[in-house]
């Protein structure tokens, strides 16, 4: 007895000598940007070639404004000439080439994509501004597996759509966005390639260079000269693009505005076209679901990527009996959240992409406190260089406000609640947008019931922002149509008509 005892109170006083970490900051942990090269000056890649820009503008980091690199800004006659290359290397052998040989190239892209994985993701955060452990851990492996995924359909079109003789379309026009660089790349080029269509693609203007850097992967792979073209530029490179007249197929992921823009503008010519546009999803979070797993998934849904995600659980709709214990653990939960610079490995949030795109958040945000919404902010350090914004969440919203009804592809959540899930089904559908929502509830029965009911092009179900290759991704309403991912994929790059 003695002796246990004896030891008992020997583990007690040692306990009590070990002090108690009063400081949990973590160690910065950066990741190296040495892997990767970038050069100072790059040009459009067309026809297997680089050729030389006319104008130019600097691409810079978010994170600190430093100037990364001079790229081009193409004009519509460089547009034609990448539209011209396209045309060739349709004609001259990619869209008569068997599907098992064109697989072989998607293939090899999409392993050298997981080869050079380390090297893009650190690009990608670079210039971007995400966090190093998102463009490591989601957008290089989605990216790859897009990649793997469309491969495999490439000789196997025939049984995608049996009796239909399924072949290209042509010429595709892709315009990306900022949000997702390479992974809009792969969603974009993956399907088109795959279905024996040639490319011109326009990265965003913020975020250019891991598609220019993916242009040594197209070399890498010997994909034939002509067969992937990519041009740099603003807006009016996009509408230059939209306008040629030998473009078969537009695809655009984007804000609505320009969508319904290239909508009007291509009515009546007879080129296809898809749009993926804005959104406002609802997250609807039931009295029976598992709060701090449901804690996890709101964060997950509007903070990943700082909101800048098209898909992003915007409004968030609580039923009335738990709002006040949700509310208090996602603000706590809040206040962990790590804010800095993306190349660091520990950063939860990285940098906002741009300086227009901060200046839309700041300005819906000050509309929020306007209208009367009560606003949460974790206390936090920003760093002094580059564009930043705290984490924010708005109780007391009410259905009207701006912030409750407009995209603000920001780290801002917008709280509202419900009582029945008529009531949460009217709220969540009351929007002009219908691209995504979730549901957290342990009754699979309400799922159900829900997922049927809510005008969204996907429905999560206690989780959020999951995304896999054979999953279809699109929108209903203002957020666009046509399907990108998944079977349903192929079918905007491919005619059936005789
Ligand atoms: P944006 O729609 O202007 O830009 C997206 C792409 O379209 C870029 O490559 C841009 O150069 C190109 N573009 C711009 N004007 C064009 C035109 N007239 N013709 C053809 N292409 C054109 O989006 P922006 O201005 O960067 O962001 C504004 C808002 O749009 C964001 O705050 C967000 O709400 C929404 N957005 C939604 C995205 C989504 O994933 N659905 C992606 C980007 C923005
Ligand atoms: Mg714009």
């Amino acid at each position: 007895m003695r002796v246990g005892g004896g030891f008992v109170a020997e583990l007690d006083r040692q306990r009590h000598e070990v002090a108690a970490p009063g400081d949990w900051t973590y160690a910065s942990a950066p990741e190296s940007r040495d892997i990767v090269h970038i050069r100072d000056r790059y040009g459009y890649f067309i026809d297997g070639e680089w050729l030389e820009p006319a104008e130019t503008y600097e691409t810079i980091a978010p994170r600190d404004e430093e100037a990364l690199a001079a790229v081009g800004q193409g004009t519509p006659a460089d547009v034609g000439r990448a539209v011209a290359a396209a045309r060739n290397a349709y004609a001259d052998g990619w869209s008569s080439l068997p599907g098992s040989e064109r697989a072989k190239y998607l293939f090899r892209i999409a392993r050298l994509l997981q080869e050079r994985s380390r090297e893009f993701a650190v690009l990608e955060s670079l210039n971007g501004g995400k966090p190093i452990k998102e463009s490591r851990d989601v957008d290089l492996p989605l990216a790859a597996a897009h990649f793997f995924y469309y491969a495999g359909w490439a000789d196997k079109l025939e049984y995608a759509f049996p009796n239909r003789r399924p072949r290209p379309v042509g010429v595709a026009g892709q315009i990306i966005p900022w949000n997702f660089p390479l992974l809009m790349l792969a969603w974009k080029l993956a399907p088109a390639l795959a279905c024996g269509n040639t490319v011109v693609l326009k990265p965003a203007e913020t975020t250019p260079l891991t598609a220019l850097l993916f242009c040594d992967i197209l070399r890498q792979a010997e994909l034939p000269p002509g067969v992937v073209n990519i041009v740099t530029g603003d807006g009016r490179t996009g509408a230059a693009l939209v306008e040629s007249e030998d473009v078969d197929k537009i695809a655009f992921t984007g804000s609505t505005e320009v969508g319904k823009a290239i909508q009007r503008q291509l009515a009546g010519t007879g080129k296809k076209l898809t749009l993926e546009l804005g959104g406002k999803a609802a997250n609807i979070v039931f009295d029976d679901a598992a709060l701090d797993q449901a804690v996890e998934g709101i964060v997950n849904g509007i903070y990943f990527n700082q909101g800048h995600v098209c898909c992003a659980g915007s409004r968030l709709f609580v039923q009335e009996s738990i709002y006040e214990p949700l509310v208090a653990k996602l603000e706590r939960r809040l206040s962990t959240l790590r804010v800095g610079d993306p190349l660091d490995k520990n950063t939860d949030v990285g940098a906002i992409n741009s300086a227009a795109q901060l200046d839309r958040i700041r300005e819906l945000v000050a509309s929020g406190v306007e209208e009367g919404a009560e606003i949460y902010q974790p206390p936090c350090v920003l760093p002094e260089k580059g564009y930043w914004f705290v984490p924010t969440v708005f109780t007391n919203v009410a259905q009207s406000y701006r912030i409750a009804q407009e995209e603000i592809f920001g780290p801002v959540l917008s709280v509202l609640t419900f009582r029945t899930p008529e009531e949460a089904l009217e709220k969540a559908n009351n929007t002009p947008y219908g691209l995504s929502a979730g549901v957290w509830t342990e009754k699979g029965s309400r799922i159900l019931w829900m997922a049927q009911r809510l005008r969204a092009g996907v429905v999560w179900a206690n989780t959020f922002n999951r995304f896999d290759p054979s999953s279809p991704f699109g929108g209903y309403k203002e957020s666009g149509f046509g399907r990108e991912g998944g079977l349903h994929g192929l079918e905007p790059y491919l005619r059936f008509d005789e």
